[in-house]
């Protein structure tokens, strides 16, 4: 058990922690303590990404990849509480199971149905959901001059990473988003949560006409899965494409895109920009994506 004032740790203390670790490595404060778990984990990038800010940043930090079993998850984050965590990650298969047992959901967290990100403090867990800040983030970043204001976009797919993207699409104040899913009643019914229009997977390239952002947050063109077969001749010179797949880094849908001519955005950024606020949450230094960590990112994910 770590000390009782670590618990309930408030931003403006982590802040102060982490301008302490920065500034003097020899700090009396016991190292800050965070993870990811999910069932498997090994395949998880997100220890590279935390490491390599804990180093950058001169922090006295860990962390570390935990394997959770779903029986065990409710005596694990018990344990992360009891032994001081400051937080930890969460991925498949507990994104939403994790939710039940958070004492508080952030806002996006709740509309996305899923929390990939636990912020412990005052003793509980708190859930939050930065998939879709970090989707958005990334956007803006590898395409400064996408707008958002007049973006028609159409979203491939209908699982979590969908609810994440239309979820920050709309905090953009994307009005018109349309969806499309192999299973119509999935896709019908992110519809009906979201207010969106939903087109058949069947009729898919029709849709693509009018559209100024296509986006595959479906799991075709990963590395292991088949291709997604899209037919971008109907999709207008300047439409941004945006594959949130990252392994490989350039999928076919992305290859193809580019090939046309048209703006693309790899995933890569988005692993990244949702690391970020998960870090300044439990270090209290909000990190940058360098374009040396990317690189290093993208080799791993190679
Ligand atoms: P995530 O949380 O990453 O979104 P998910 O909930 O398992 O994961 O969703 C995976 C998405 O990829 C779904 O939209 C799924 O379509 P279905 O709802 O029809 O399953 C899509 N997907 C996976 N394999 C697919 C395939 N072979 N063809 C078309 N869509 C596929």
């Amino acid at each position: 058990m770590r000390p009782e004032r670590e618990f309930g740790m408030t931003p403006k203390d982590q802040k102060l922690r982490g301008k302490k670790c920065m500034t003097d490595k020899t700090s009396k404060l016991s190292p800050i303590r965070a993870a990811v778990i999910g069932h498997p984990v090994g395949h998880s990038l997100s220890p590279l990404i935390h490491r390599h800010w804990i180093t950058t940043y001169g922090l006295s930090g860990s962390y570390d990849a935990i394997d959770v079993a779903p029986a065990e998850l409710a005596t694990g984050i018990a344990s992360f509480v009891a032994e001081g965590y400051a937080g930890f990650n969460v991925t498949v298969p507990h994104k939403q199971a994790v939710m039940a047992l958070c004492d508080t959901c952030d806002p996006a967290a709740r509309a996305i149905g899923a929390v990939n990100t636990v912020v412990i403090s005052g003793g509980k867990p708190h859930g939050r959901n930065t998939d879709a800040a970090g989707f958005i983030m990334n956007l803006k970043e590898s395409l400064p001059g996408f707008s958002f204001t007049d973006a028609r976009a159409l979203v491939l797919g209908a699982g979590g990473a969908a609810r994440a993207v239309v979820y920050g699409l709309q905090q953009e104040g994307v009005s018109a988003i349309r969806v499309t899913n192999r299973t119509a009643e999935r896709a019908q019914a992110l519809g009906d949560d979201f207010g969106l229009e939903v087109v058949s997977w069947d009729e898919k390239e029709a849709a693509l006409s009018d559209v100024t952002l296509l986006v595959n947050t479906t799991a075709l063109g990963m590395t292991g899965q088949p291709s997604l077969t899209l037919d971008l001749s109907a999709l207008a010179p300047g439409a941004a494409v945006y594959d949130i797949v990252y392994k490989p880094l350039m999928t076919p849908l992305l290859c193809a895109a580019k090939d046309r001519g048209n703006p693309i955005v790899t995933g890569i950024g988005m692993l990244l920009h949702q690391a970020g606020p998960a870090f300044e949450a439990w270090f209290g230094i909000a990190p940058a994506v360098t374009p040396a960590l990317r690189r290093t990112v993208e080799e791993a994910a190679r």
